[in-house]
């Protein structure tokens, strides 16, 4: 979604601005902008489309000035457009940036056109820039008038301000998107994703909610909502430079799918030791909250939600757990049945979703006994406000479509599963069977990247489809949703998933000959099950492309073309069917030109609800 970044510093601060915003680029918009002071004058500029389009604007009309502020734009209120895009002013002394949406916009506008201001764009924006002229006019000082303007808004918003009047301070606020403050030598920044300052510093400060930033470039003071002065730790950033950058690969989505192999055992990790689980490596109340617990609540988004549904069949089989999943934008508007001793678990690769995070908050509302998230990143809000975390180690994911941080989930989820069953029933023997397969993962991983090329050829049997089927059963299913989420959202080809079994019930209707089926044919107990549901898609012309294991290749390739997958327990393969489907969807993406690390209308952290 929206990116920000501001910096105060004693050189010219657009070239790293406009580096920045390119390292936000990732999130997806629609425009971008830059505001700059220079001896007194505010100047501007903004740009329709790429930053890379606004690059070309500022080097026809480069901006001078050592304190400034830019944006990616998303757009929420009002097409994608110039007038529209960010920085938004109020006459020629204040600029602003601002993530997130304003609620109350609408009254807002209504009340400051009654007082004769104009309004040059459809956004919410551009309400806090009037707002703050108009605590100014009032005499407040520039962060008296923040904290003003802040008591006036409602929703969820980040925002940094400029003022022409204070040409060395920037001041941000932090109300429901993230903010940091990255801390430089002789100069300070702002931005909303540390990613956007890696090349320029590796020092942090997490703003919490409500915090209040004043930035110059010899300091950073913070306040929280009263403005009160308060201090925050500074961090080192775990991420660095090269691994936000494409290196050999052509596209971000495809160095992080060949980047799984080392992603699962960082996720793995020290969690396992001599084919055991290694529990010092897990939370002492997580041990206990896991031997207590008689149900679990699972709410998530999108790739996240997908996690959550293999999940749910892991823990309900092998560890006996009840497990209800929901997707968080649905499961905050129902009014469900808390169960006393429910462990609510939150899934998400970014720890910012809207959805997810209003869903933990909710929960702890609604009294669900204790709150567990898995994420990817460890500043993240959902994993400050959970009770506890799990943390996946996938490292920075820059591509929109979510690749290693689904496959690390699952590890994540996996260890749960084995912590639960060792706690309530497994032998010694099953636990180190289980561990055993995970632990083969990478390899198994690596020989299925190792045939990448094998894909790419069957990717042509793809690119000419306007829509495609995924079919699985039971935890294969789950992969089925998520093969079809990945290529509808690389490739604009409409896909859909199904559970094998309810073909008949109705999507039989759309088989033809035009009609690509993807299925998924793990050697488990359903393996019969699923080859008669394939029978049914032959005999009415459907094209049928299945990954299956060796022993069922030779029957299957009279059905179909077939992919083969490596041997291994029912229990991980769901893990391993993911690899081909992102795969796929990869190359078709690049067979048809598409967007492949940003595609259309998405975002990567869908940070408004
Ligand atoms: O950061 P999160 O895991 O909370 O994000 C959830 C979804 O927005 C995300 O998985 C989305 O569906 C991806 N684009 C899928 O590839």
């Amino acid at each position: 979604m929206c990116g920000i970044i501001g910096g105060c510093s004693q050189r010219d601060v657009a070239p790293l601005l406009l580096a920045g915003l390119q390292h936000l680029e990732y999130r997806g918009y629609d425009s971008a902008g830059m505001a700059i002071l220079n001896e007194g004058n505010l100047q501007r500029c903004r740009a329709l489309g790429k930053v890379a389009k606004l690059g070309e604007l500022l080097e026809q009309n480069p901006l001078q000035g050592a304190v400034g502020i830019a944006h990616t734009r998303w757009a929420t209120h009002g097409e994608p457009s110039e007038r529209n895009a960010h920085p938004h002013v109020s006459g020629t002394d204040i600029a602003v940036v601002h993530n997130g949406i304003i609620e109350n916009h609408e009254i807002l506008k209504m009340q400051l056109s009654q007082l004769g201001y104009e309004f040059n764009s459809e956004t919410d924006t551009e309400t806090v820039a009037h707002l703050l002229h108009r605590a100014l006019g009032q005499g407040h000082s520039f962060l008296q008038a923040v904290q003003t303007v802040v008591g006036q808004l409602e929703g969820a918003f980040a925002l940094v301000f400029l003022y022409k009047k204070m040409p060395d301070t920037l001041i941000a606020v932090r109300k429901g998107s993230p903010l940091v403050v990255g801390c430089g030598i002789g100069e300070n920044f702002i931005a909303s994703d540390t990613l956007a300052l890696l090349p320029i510093t590796q020092q942090f400060i997490h703003l919490e909610e409500g915090d209040v930033a004043e930035i110059t470039r010899h300091e950073t003071r913070l306040f929280d909502s009263e403005l009160n002065p308060i201090t925050r730790p500074i961090c080192r950033a775990k991420a660095d430079h090269a691994s936000v950058t494409r290196g050999e690969y052509r596209h971000f989505m495809l160095k992080e799918i060949f980047e799984q192999p080392k992603s699962v055992l960082a996720t793995v990790g020290d969690r396992v030791k001599d084919n055991r689980l290694n529990l010092d490596a897990f939370s002492p109340e997580l041990l206990a909250t896991l031997e207590k617990i008689k149900r679990i609540q699972i709410v998530a988004c999108g790739t996240s939600y997908h996690a959550g549904l293999v999940a749910r069949a892991w823990f309900e089989v092998e560890a006996r757990v009840a497990t209800q999943v929901d997707v968080a934008s649905e499961w905050r508007y129902h009014d469900v049945l808390v169960e006393p001793d429910t462990l609510f678990i939150v899934i998400s690769q970014s720890g910012e979703t809207a959805d997810a995070l209003a869903a933990l908050r909710l929960a702890k509302v609604r009294g669900y006994a204790v709150t567990l998230s898995i994420c990817n990143v460890a500043e993240s809000a959902i994993v400050r406000e959970t009770d506890m975390h799990l943390l996946t180690f996938a490292g920075p994911e820059i591509g929109v479509a979510s690749t290693k941080a689904f496959t690390t989930q699952l590890v994540a989820l996996f260890l749960l599963m084995v912590l639960m069953g060792r706690q309530r029933f497994l032998s010694e023997l099953q636990e180190e069977a289980l561990i055993t397969s995970l632990q083969h993962l990478p390899e198994q991983i690596d020989f299925i990247l190792d045939r990448s090329a094998e894909i790419e050829a069957l990717a042509k049997l793809l690119v000419h489809s306007q829509h495609a089927l995924f079919l699985g059963r039971n935890i294969h299913y789950p992969i089925a949703l998520e093969g079809a989420l990945k290529l509808k959202e690389l490739t604009y080809i409409h896909a859909e998933a199904y559970p094998a079994g309810e073909l008949k019930h109705g999507p039989l209707a759309l088989i033809d000959n035009n009609m690509p089926v993807i299925a998924l044919v793990p050697q488990d107990n359903l393996v019969d099950k699923i080859k008669s549901n394939l029978q049914e898609v032959k005999a009415r012309g459907g094209n049928l492309l299945i990954l299956t294991h060796q022993a069922n290749k030779e029957s299957l390739e009279r059905d179909g073309v077939v992919f083969v997958m490596p041997d291994t327990s029912p229990i991980v393969s769901p893990i391993l069917y993911t690899i081909p489907l992102q795969l796929l969807a990869y190359y078709v993406a690049v067979l048809k030109g598409t967007d492949v690390d940003q595609p259309r209308n998405l975002a990567k952290s869908v940070t408004v609800e």
